[in-house]
């Protein structure tokens, strides 16, 4: 123990980072050492026995600056692989195969000195190191300004709270820069998404100061309303290029989809005149001609403003003539003629054809009679 001086090994390296560390004071003699850093309450400790010697009896660790036995933490003998309590066990330590003490739950008052005695067949080892616990930072806290917002159109802007530097920003669980859709500020408290995405949900911040222990805030779920991005019409029988084809008294099926949030509502019109459906789907058990026609399916999304549409128009086959019994007789499948006027027509042609013949039959005559006159 007549050497004192402070060291940075490859410890620091492995097992934690940069400002908050201090690397251990170390006190040697001849070919061990103890390497400590500044441990956190509540977390585990280490203190790091750097020794090249070979066969080893025992390692046996104590509170204080000598290895009395009075002292004694916790031993441990590789030969026999065994594991020895002391007076100041506390339950918490426990020395590894390779002599390290490791302290679990590090409480603020196992600050203090620590000695380590390693028996080796031809001799015997000592080193004494200071080990620090620290309070924890408290966990930073977070807010934001709002908390629902309209995608790519509402801004949102969080705060940390936390007196510490070194702050990351993680939005939906990755951490994040400053980008064309955020910026953090140079302080890194604040971070403002300009055009919330659905995909930005989830916002948090962390300290990383030490890698082992990320002291995260809580998570703020933000609402953000989007859609509906557009819109399908699924439909039984199948619409085709904005077609549906369906026989006359057959049922016909429409639904419309989208993605969206919140739940849009729907709207359906029908030949420009809106009907009273407010569901996604309609359905028309027996279809009528007066059932025929364009039908639009509206998707609004009030939260969002948004609103689209999808259209689809209901015909019957071309080249049918269907005729179903009880109905009327149909002539095309765009108008229908009722009975009497069916009569009243087909008077009228039957008139209209002789009359016809008729102005024929004159013309004929007249014109062999003329030519006949010529010819003389
Ligand atoms: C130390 O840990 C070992 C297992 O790694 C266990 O068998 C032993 O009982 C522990 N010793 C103490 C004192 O807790
Ligand atoms: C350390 O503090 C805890 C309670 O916080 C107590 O139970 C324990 O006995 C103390 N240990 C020593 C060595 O003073
Ligand atoms: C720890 O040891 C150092 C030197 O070995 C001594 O100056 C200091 O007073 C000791 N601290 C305690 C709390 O025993
Ligand atoms: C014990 O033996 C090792 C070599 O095996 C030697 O380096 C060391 O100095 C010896 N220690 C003592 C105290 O004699
Ligand atoms: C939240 O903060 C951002 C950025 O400062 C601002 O553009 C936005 O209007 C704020 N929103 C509310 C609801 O105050
Ligand atoms: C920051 O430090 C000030 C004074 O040092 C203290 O009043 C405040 O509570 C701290 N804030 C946080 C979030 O720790
Ligand atoms: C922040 O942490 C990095 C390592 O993660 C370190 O290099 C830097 O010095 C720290 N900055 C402050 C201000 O603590
Ligand atoms: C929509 O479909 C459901 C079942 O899929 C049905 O119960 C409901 O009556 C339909 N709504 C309309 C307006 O057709
Ligand atoms: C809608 O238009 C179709 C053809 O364009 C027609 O067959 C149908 O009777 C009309 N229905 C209503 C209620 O206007």
């Amino acid at each position: 123990m007549d050497v004192s001086r402070p060291r940075c090994s490859l410890w620091r390296k492995l097992v934690l980072v940069a400002n908050l560390l201090a690397c251990g004071i170390l006190q040697t003699s001849g070919q061990i050492s103890i390497v400590s850093f500044i441990g956190i309450e509540g977390y585990r400790s280490y203190l790091y026995l750097e020794s090249i010697l070979e066969d080893v009896q025992e390692y046996s660790w104590h509170r204080g600056v000598t290895d009395s036995e009075g002292n004694m933490i916790v031993s441990y003998k590789p030969p026999s692989n065994s594991w020895q309590s002391g007076p100041m066990f506390s339950g918490r330590e426990n020395v590894t195969s390779k002599g390290h003490l490791r302290i679990r739950e590090s409480m603020l008052n196992d600050t203090g000195n620590y000695t380590v005695r390693v028996d080796v067949s031809n001799g015997t080892y000592r080193a004494t190191s200071w080990l620090e616990i620290r309070e924890k930072e408290s966990n930073p806290g977070i807010s934001t300004n709002t908390t629902s917002v309209v995608e790519y159109m509402d801004p949102v802007a969080a705060f940390c709270h936390t007196n510490a530097t070194n702050i990351t920003w993680y939005v939906d669980g990755i951490p994040v820069f400053s980008n064309d859709l955020m910026t953090i500020s140079p302080d890194g408290k604040t971070l403002i998404i300009h055009k919330v995405s659905r995909y930005n949900k989830i916002l948090q911040c962390a300290l990383e100061n030490i890698l082992e222990f990320p002291q995260r805030s809580e998570q703020i779920f933000l609402t953000v309303a989007y859609g509906p991005d557009s819109v399908w019409l699924s439909s039984d029988p199948m619409t085709f290029n904005g077609i549906l084809y369906a026989e006359l008294g057959s049922k016909v099926e429409m639904k419309c989809s989208s993605s969206s949030f919140p739940r849009p509502k729907y709207h359906w019109i029908h030949n420009g005149s809106l009907l009273g459906v407010s569901e996604a789907n309609i359905t028309l058990p027996s279809l009528t001609w007066e059932q025929m026609g364009r039908y639009r399916c509206i998707v609004e999304n009030p939260v969002a403003q948004l609103t689209i549409y999808r259209e689809a128009q209901i015909r019957t086959r071309p080249g049918k003539c269907p005729l179903f019994p009880g109905s009327v007789p149909i002539v095309r499948r765009d108008f229908y003629i009722s009975g009497p006027l069916v009569v009243f027509l087909i008077v009228m042609t039957v008139l209209g054809g002789v009359y016809l013949c008729g102005i024929l039959v004159y013309m004929m005559i007249s014109r062999f009679s003329t030519r006949r006159n010529r010819g003389i």
